[in-house]
C-alpha cells in the first residue's frame, strides 16, 4: 500500500513541478501569460482605473491571441481591462480628460468597439463615441495634422499615429464606412507625418527613416530651422508608426479612397530602409537609429519588436514583395536576437522581457544625449506586447 502511495505521490509531485517549470512552447503564449501573470495590460494601475495605451496595444495582440488559441481566459482579460475604463454610463473613467487633447489614450478605443461588437452592451459603443467626438474637436495644425497634445501646440509625433489613427480607422470602420471625409483625414494624418518627418536624401546620417516628430511652427526648441523635424530617429516613434500602417492597412476598405495607396506607397519606402537599418552583426537596431555605434547608443527592445511585427506583416499580407526574402530574413534575424538577450525565463515559469526604453519624449530637446540617458525596464508592457504581436507573426512563418 504505502510504496504505491508514494509512488502516485512521487508521479504527481513529478508532474505539478513539471508544469510549473514548463514554459509554452509558444513565444507568444508565453509572453501573454506572463503578463496576464503580472497582472498587467487590464485597464489598472496599481489597483486604480486608469487609461493607457499600452493595454490597448497588449490587448491587440491577446484578441489575435484568443483568436488562435480560443483561450477564454484571453477574451476575460480583454473584457476586464475595458470593464475597469468605462463606466456603466458610457464614459470613460481612468483619469481620460477630453479637454487636454491627447491622442495617447486613444489607443483603448479599439477595444473598446471589439467589446461591443462581442457582447452587443451599449456602454461600450458609447465611450468609443466619446473618443470620435474628441477627434471632431482635436487640434490639428494649419494643414490638418492633429497636434499630438493640447500642450504641444503644432507638433505632429509619429507615435500619435499609432495612438490615433488605429482608432480612428477602426471606428470608421464599424459605424461610418460611408464617410469620405473621415477616410481622407486618415490618409492625411499619415501623409503629413511622413512628409514632414522623412530624412531627405543629403541629410546628416540618412537613413531614409522618419524622424520622431516635427513642429509646424519651427517654434519648438529642438525644431530645425528648415523643416521644424526634431533632430533624431528614435526607433520606438518609428515602430508605431511601422505598426499603424500594417494595422490600418490590413482592414482599410476598398471604398477608403487614397487610404490603401497612400499607407502601401509609405511602407513600400520604409520597409527596405528599415531592414538596411538594422545592425548587420546582431540584426538588432540601435535606440537612436541615426548614431549606429555611438558610445551609449544601445540596442533596444521595444523598437525591434515592432519593426519584426511589421516587417513580417507587410510580406504575408502582400503590402511589400519581398523576392529576394531578405526582409523576412531580417525579421527573422532581429526574432532570433531578441529571443536570445531580451527574454528571461523565471523560476516561476513566466518569462520577463528586458531593454525596453522607458520613455522618449519630445518635451525635452530631442538630442541623442537625452534619448540615451533615460532608463531601460524590465516588463515594460510597450515592449512586451510588441514582443507578443511580432510572436504572433512569426509564429505564423
Ligand atoms: C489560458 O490562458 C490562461 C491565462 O494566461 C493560462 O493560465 C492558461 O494556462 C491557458 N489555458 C490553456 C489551456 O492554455
Ligand atoms: C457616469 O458615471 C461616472 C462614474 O460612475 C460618473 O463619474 C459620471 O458623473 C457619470 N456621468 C453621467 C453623465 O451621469
Ligand atoms: C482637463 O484638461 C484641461 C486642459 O488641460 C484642464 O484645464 C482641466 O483642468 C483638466 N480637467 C481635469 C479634471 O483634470
Ligand atoms: C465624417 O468624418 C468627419 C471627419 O472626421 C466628421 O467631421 C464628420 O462629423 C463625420 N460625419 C458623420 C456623419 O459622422
Ligand atoms: C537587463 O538588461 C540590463 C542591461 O543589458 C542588464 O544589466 C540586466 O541585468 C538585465 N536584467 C536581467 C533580469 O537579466
Amino acid at each position: 500500500m504505502l510504496p504505491q502511495v508514494a509512488t502516485v505521490l512521487a508521479v504527481t509531485l513529478f508532474a505539478t513541478t513539471k508544469l510549473v517549470e514548463a514554459r509554452p512552447k509558444s513565444y507568444a503564449v508565453w509572453a501573454a501569460d506572463s503578463v496576464i501573470a503580472r497582472g498587467q495590460g487590464n485597464g489598472l494601475t496599481a489597483g486604480v482605473p486608469s487609461v493607457q495605451y499600452a493595454d490597448g496595444e497588449f490587448q491587440w495582440g491577446l484578441r489575435l491571441l484568443y483568436e488562435r488559441t480560443g483561450n477564454q481566459s484571453y477574451f476575460d482579460w480583454i473584457r476586464m481591462g475595458a470593464d475597469n475604463i468605462v463606466a456603466n454610463n458610457g464614459s470613460v473613467i481612468g483619469g481620460y480628460n477630453l479637454s487636454s487633447y491627447q491622442l495617447d489614450p486613444l489607443r483603448t478605443g479599439p477595444t473598446f468597439i471589439y467589446m461591443y461588437e462581442q457582447t452587443g452592451e451599449a456602454k461600450f459603443r458609447q465611450a468609443a463615441n466619446v473618443y470620435r467626438g474628441q477627434l471632431n474637436v482635436h487640434p490639428r495644425t494649419e494643414e490638418g495634422q492633429f497636434w499630438h497634445k493640447l500642450i504641444y501646440p503644432n507638433q505632429g509625433w509619429l507615435d500619435g499615429v499609432y495612438m490615433g489613427e488605429v482608432f480612428y480607422t477602426r471606428y470608421t470602420l464599424a459605424f461610418d464606412t460611408h464617410n469620405a471625409t473621415a477616410w481622407n483625414d486618415i490618409t492625411s494624418q499619415f501623409e503629413l507625418m511622413f512628409d514632414h518627418t522623412i530624412q531627405l536624401p543629403g541629410a546628416q546620417n540618412d537613413f531614409g527613416l522618419l524622424y520622431h516628430g516635427y513642429d509646424y511652427s519651427h517654434t519648438a526648441i529642438w525644431a530645425s530651422p528648415d523643416r521644424g523635424h526634431s533632430p533624431e530617429v528614435w526607433d520606438r516613434a518609428l515602430g508605431w508608426y511601422m505598426m499603424a500602417l500594417v494595422d490600418v492597412l490590413e482592414v482599410a476598405p476598398a471604398n477608403s479612397g487614397p487610404l490603401r495607396p497612400t499607407l502601401l506607397r509609405i511602407l513600400n519606402t520604409l520597409v527596405p530602409k528599415l531592414r538596411d537599418a538594422a545592425d548587420p552583426t546582431t540584426g538588432a537596431w540601435w535606440l537612436v537609429i541615426t548614431q549606429p555605434g555611438r558610445a551609449l547608443n544601445y540596442f533596444e527592445s521595444s523598437g525591434a519588436a515592432m519593426y519584426i511585427y511589421a516587417l513580417l506583416k507587410s510580406v504575408r499580407l502582400g503590402y511589400v514583395e519581398d523576392p529576394h526574402g531578405s526582409i523576412v530574413a531580417a525579421a527573422k534575424k532581429a526574432y532570433g536576437y531578441a529571443v536570445e538577450n531580451w527574454v528571461i525565463p523565471n523560476a516561476d515559469g513566466t518569462m520577463s522581457w528586458n531593454n525596453t526604453v522607458v520613455v522618449g519624449s519630445l518635451n525635452t530637446d530631442g538630442s541623442f544625449d537625452y534619448y540615451v540617458s533615460q532608463p531601460v525596464d524590465l516588463d515594460d508592457l510597450k515592449g512586451v506586447a510588441a514582443f507578443l504581436l511580432a510572436s504572433l507573426e512569426y509564429e505564423k512563418l
